[in-house]
């Protein structure tokens, strides 16, 4: 059978709708919050507010533009986790909502199997096995991926997100939330060697970014007795010396994932894959070492709902349904 689906996502602070049919992705719709910004980062309580007023609009024009009545959906599907609580809950129960007004079958997915998943919606897509280095503002994660729903994280982040450094670097800065895409803007007009930020090296195939966070904060506090206006004259060296190093590390673990493993196959996922620092050093690596590299556009690179919709999609066919008492998987940070 080939199922027609409607996926909610709202882990963070996107409300997202999306319909699935014969699995094609018709639509992704998403209600972004931008109340979050004067406060430098997402509030959670205001995040699940904002939800509760979004998730009934975004899904009936996602409903509306697919053209699709509601007797013709097979499934719902809906983010379990990991995520905010607050958000989480409010996808969960319309999904159940729906699930029981409907007599539908449930379809739960992972926030994280779903960025990973985002590269099947369109072509070309990636042979298996590759390897997926998925890098947003609350993971950093490289996972091998042996099938659909087969893939193991085999290394990821022991302190803080890479989007989550390049938005605390940016707030040091001055900049408003989330600032990892100002920091690509100032980049591009830099020089990544200006300066340099010392990191503290992981084992193995995991990352840190704790390490270049202190020392840059330190950098510029050093910086600024001597010239207070030190950040003003020199932000665009500074973005792209602190871009720079952000993608090294970040490559240097896929690098060595991919020797290791004999992987010639990578794709990025995640809002931190719209970086233009980390496409460019990922094309020249694809180069010198024979890599296809896969990146999927930017609306399903950043938290959506199409990527919720192809793992259900997935999920359906294996016939992977949830109960009706299932809870949300929540962590701290996302
Ligand atoms: O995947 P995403 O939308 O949400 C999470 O699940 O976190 O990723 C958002 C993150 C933020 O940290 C944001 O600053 C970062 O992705 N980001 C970027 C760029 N565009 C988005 N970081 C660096 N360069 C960009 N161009
Ligand atoms: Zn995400």
């Amino acid at each position: 059978m080939h199922p027609v689906i409607l996926a909610i996502e709202s882990s963070c602070d996107e409300t997202s709708a999306s319909i699935i049919q014969h699995g094609k992705v018709l639509n992704n719709v998403i209600a972004s919050q931008s109340i979050h910004q004067k406060y430098g980062g997402v509030v959670p309580e205001l995040a699940s507010r904002a939800h509760q007023q979004n998730i009934l609009m975004v899904v009936n024009e996602a409903m509306t533009t697919s053209g699709i009545p509601f007797n013709e959906l097979n499934a719902i599907a809906f983010t379990r986790g990991p995520g905010l609580m607050g958000s989480l809950l409010v996808g969960v129960s319309f999904a159940k909502g729906m699930a029981l007004a409907l007599n539908l079958p449930l379809i739960e997915v992972n926030h994280m199997e779903a960025h990973v998943l985002a590269h099947f919606i369109q072509k070309p897509v990636p042979a298996f096995p590759f390897l997926c280095l998925t890098v947003s503002g609350g993971h950093t994660q490289i996972v091998l991926v042996e099938d659909y729903l087969k893939m193991k994280v085999i290394g990821e982040t022991q302190d803080d997100a890479v989007g989550e450094a390049f938005d605390k670097a940016a707030k040091m800065l001055g900049l408003p939330y989330p600032g990892g895409p100002l920091i690509d803007q100032y980049a591009k007009q830099g020089n990544p060697k200006a300066f340099k930020f010392s990191d503290t090296s992981m084992s193995g195939f995991d990352f840190s970014f704790s390490g270049i966070k202190t020392s840059f904060l330190y950098f510029l506090r050093d910086q600024k007795k001597i010239d207070p206006y030190f950040v003003e004259k020199n932000m665009a060296d500074i973005c792209a010396s602190l871009q720079a190093n952000l993608v090294k590390m970040l490559l240097k673990k896929l690098k060595l994932a991919a020797v290791e493993l004999g992987v010639k196959e990578i794709a990025i996922a995640g809002g931190v894959a719209a970086n233009s620092g980390l496409r460019t050093e990922l094309k020249n690596e694809a180069e010198k070492l024979g890599w296809r590299i896969y990146i999927p556009e930017f609306q399903y690179c950043t938290d959506n709902a199409a990527m919720i919709a192809i793992a259900a999609h997935y999920k359906f066919l294996k016939n992977d349904f949830c109960r009706l008492d299932i809870a949300p998987l929540a962590n701290l940070s996302i």
